[in-house]
Order: C-alpha cells, then structure tokens, then sequence
C-alpha cells in the first residue's frame, strides 16, 4: 500500500466466535480508503464474517463474542453506545444474491434516502436517476420505474442493489461474492462497476476467485482457517507472496 493512503478500517486483535467456536483469529487488517480490497481465501474460512463485522451485523446472530477493535476512520466501532444505523449508513452492503425490496424499481433506489436524508421529493427523484445512471441501469429502467423490482433480471437487480446502496452517500462499499450468482457477462459489468465505484469509494470485495481478485485488486487479504496469512498490495501479493501458505494457496495446493 502507497504510503499516502489512508486507512479507511483497521482491525486491532479482533477475534470473533460462535457458540465458543473461534472462527476469527487475531486479526490485525488495514484496508486503505477509495482502494478496492479483496479479501480471499478458501471455504469457510471467515471471509464474510469479517465482512459483516465492519457495520456491525454480526452481533444480530446468537451467541457471537466479538473482542478487539474495529477501527473506522480511526474510531472503534465496538464501543458502547454507539450508533449502529450511523456506522451501516456509512457501509453499503451487496450479498451474494441480490434482495432488492418488495416495491418498485424507483422505491428500492428511494428508500434509504426517506430514511436516512432530508432531501424533497425532486432531489430524491435527481439522486434516483443519477444511483440508476451510475449502476448502469438507467436506459434500462427508465421506462417502468414504478414496476416491481422484482420483475428484473438477476443481474439487474443485483445492479439495483448497487444503485440502492449508493444512493445513501455511504463511504464504503462490502460486497460478499457479488457475482457469484450472476452469469458471464453480468458479472463482468459488476466488477467494471466496481472498479468505477472506487474513486469514490471504499470497496471491499470478498472473493474466492482468485482470477477475480487479480483482475480488480488494489490490495489483498488472505485468510486461512480463520487468520490472517498475508496481506499487501495486489502486484506484491500476487508475484511475490512471502507465505508458503500463500503460494500453496495461489498455486491451487491448498484450496
Ligand atoms: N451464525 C453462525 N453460527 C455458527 N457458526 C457460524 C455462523 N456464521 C458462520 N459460522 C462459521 O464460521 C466459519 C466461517 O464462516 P464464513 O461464512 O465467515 O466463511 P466464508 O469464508 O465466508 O465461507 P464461504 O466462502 O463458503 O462463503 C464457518 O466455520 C461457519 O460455519
Ligand atoms: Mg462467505
């Protein structure tokens, strides 16, 4: 990572477990801001409950202990008494299957802005177009904005969950696997969004295809059995790995 970035999350000693289960390890990460960090890795091995740790989910589950730091533009978001819904403002969040809500196509785009912005109604109709617009979806949609969403194809609503969480200013953007239930060619306009969306944003990217990481990483974090293995920017990552592991992994070894 260039020296001048800065860091947008770091984790200090975080360690996460269910029913006493460790599944997160001493993790210590910096992902730096308005990069595209891929966090990779094999099955099972924590990925996403590192994703979801960022803005806070994680503790909606049973039973979860959660210990360390999480630190968010410097600050920890594991203190008490802190506002949740102002740290999941801050982090958008694309699943691995698109969920967009049961209403139209405009009102999913809509939606968090009534909630989370005072905009009126023509500033929300101009930010409906331009999140549209920026996803790629506008020319597409423009005609039956107030169709169900749910009469989209997959690939288009996952781009309209994109839109949806765009469309309430966040400065991180998680996503778990985006297009891993898209076909060929709507992954690809996901990843080409990703990579348009890291100017302005923070974006981090679990994958476990290793050819998708090398295509849009700026930076990389492998996990392993719940640890950190290694970590570094993307070029480094990838034609110098310092782990035995790491090579193991990349080498298709381990998998
Ligand atoms: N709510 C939960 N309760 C109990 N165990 C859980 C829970 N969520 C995750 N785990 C366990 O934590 C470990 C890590 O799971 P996680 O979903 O983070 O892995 P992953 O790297 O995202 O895997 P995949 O690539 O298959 O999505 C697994 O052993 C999983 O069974
Ligand atoms: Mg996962």
């Amino acid at each position: 990572m260039s020296t001048e970035s800065r860091i947008q999350i770091e984790t200090k000693n975080l360690n996460v477990s269910f029913h006493d289960h460790v599944v997160l390890q001493n993790i210590d990460i910096k992902i730096p801001a308005k990069k595209l960090t891929a966090i990779i890795g094999p099955s099972g091995c924590g990925k996403t409950t590192l994703l979801k740790s960022f803005n806070r989910l994680l503790e909606i589950q049973d039973d979860v202990k959660i210990a360390g730091q999480i630190l968010v533009d410097g600050k920890n978001i594991l203190r008490p008494h802190l506002d949740v819904p102002d740290i999941r403002k801050k982090m958008g969040l694309l699943s691995q299957k698109p969920y967009p809500l049961p209403m139209s196509i405009r009102d999913n785009v809509a939606y968090g802005l009534r909630i989370h912005s005072n905009k009126n109604k023509d500033e929300i109709e101009k930010t409906v177009e331009h999140c549209l617009q920026e996803v790629g979806l506008w020319n597409e949609v423009k005609g039956r904005l107030h169709d169900p969403a749910s009469q989209l194809s997959v690939g288009q609503q996952q781009r309209l969950c994109l839109a949806r969480a765009i469309a309430v200013e966040p400065e991180v953007v998680l996503c778990d696997e985006p297009t891993s239930a898209l076909d060929p060619l709507a992954a690809q306009q996901i990843e080409k969004l990703l990579l348009k969306l890291k100017k302005d944003y923070t974006v981090v990217l679990v994958t476990h295809t290793l050819r998708q990481a090398k295509r849009v990483a700026d930076y990389v974090i492998f996990l392993y059995f719940g640890m950190v293995i290694e970590q570094g920017p993307a070029d480094i990552f990838f034609n110098n790995p310092k782990n035995p592991e790491t090579k193991a992994y990349l080498s298709g070894e381990i998998s």
